[in-house]
């Protein structure tokens, strides 16, 4: 008989606080008290304005509070900023300077963070990483496998906002990149509309995504101060249920 292999890979029958995979053999997540809450969504639905409203109000309760952001590993972030500019990145680069980018905050922000007892506020997580390889055509189980070193989140929360009022957002909010306008797939003619062809197909991802793994959608085109009561409430009911913040 053979016996059925352990899954290693991102699935949504993980535990929260538990690496997908085999993680990472010299640490043992047991008993760290520390929860991770990610936002997602595509870009510009107002996950920067969020998080920073949540940390807030968590740091006034005593909870201490780190921030981790996509891209944003300082080994990491010199190097995709450069491979973005250079307009170079094949499909095989792009993704794995990504999973670099995570495993380096994963080691250097996320594990002890959570060795710590703090909240990770996570600004976007490995969903995006999945929705975008996934547009590009990199295959499902391979993409899965490689984050089977990421640790499920205890709360994801989906800010969800369709392509027109996303189009209308952000350009009032300072106009389209290349690489949100998915520029690199060479989608449309012009800027505008590979913009739309392109977070079409990541929201398209990012919903599929979200059923498969319960993220808890909220609708982004309600207010900021709605949105932020919304968030409040749930996770203020998740924080209550497991344990008291830090005191002192
Ligand atoms: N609920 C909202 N209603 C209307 N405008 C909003 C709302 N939330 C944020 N905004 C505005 O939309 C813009 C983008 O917001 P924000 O930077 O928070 O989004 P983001 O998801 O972090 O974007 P990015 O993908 O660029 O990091 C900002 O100008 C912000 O003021
Ligand atoms: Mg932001």
């Amino acid at each position: 008989m053979v016996s059925e292999p352990r899954e290693a890979q991102v699935t949504d029958r993980v535990q929260p606080g538990h690496f997908y995979g085999a993680g990472l053999p010299y640490v043992g997540l047991e008993h760290y008290p520390g929860k991770i809450i990610a936002i997602e969504g595509t870009d510009g639905v107002g996950r920067s304005t969020q998080i920073h409203l949540l940390r807030e109000w968590l740091e006034v309760q005593g909870y201490g509070v780190i921030e981790t952001g996509w891209t944003r590993s300082v080994l990491m972030q010199p190097t995709i900023d450069m491979a973005k500019a250079s307009n170079t990145l094949n499909k095989l680069t792009f993704v794995l300077l990504y999973a670099t980018d995570f495993a380096d905050r994963l080691e250097e922000e996320i594990i002890p963070a959570l060795k710590a007892g703090f909240i990770v506020l996570a600004d976007r997580y490995i969903f995006t990483a999945l929705a975008r390889a996934r547009v590009r055509g990199v295959d499902r189980a391979w993409l899965r496998n490689l984050y089977g070193f990421a640790i499920a989140p205890h709360l994801v929360f989906y800010l969800k906002l369709d392509v027109d009022a996303l189009i209308k957002r952000v350009l009032q909010s300072g106009g389209m990149d290349f690489w949100e306008s998915g520029m690199d797939l060479k989608l449309g003619d012009d800027i505008y509309e590979s913009f739309r062809t392109y977070q079409a197909k990541l929201l398209r991802e990012y919903n599929s995504l979200g059923e498969e793994f319960g993220f808890r959608t909220l609708d982004a085109r309600q207010s900021v101060d709605r949105i932020q009561k919304n968030l409040r409430n749930q996770i203020g009911a998740f924080l209550g249920a497991n344990e008291p913040p830090a005191s002192g």
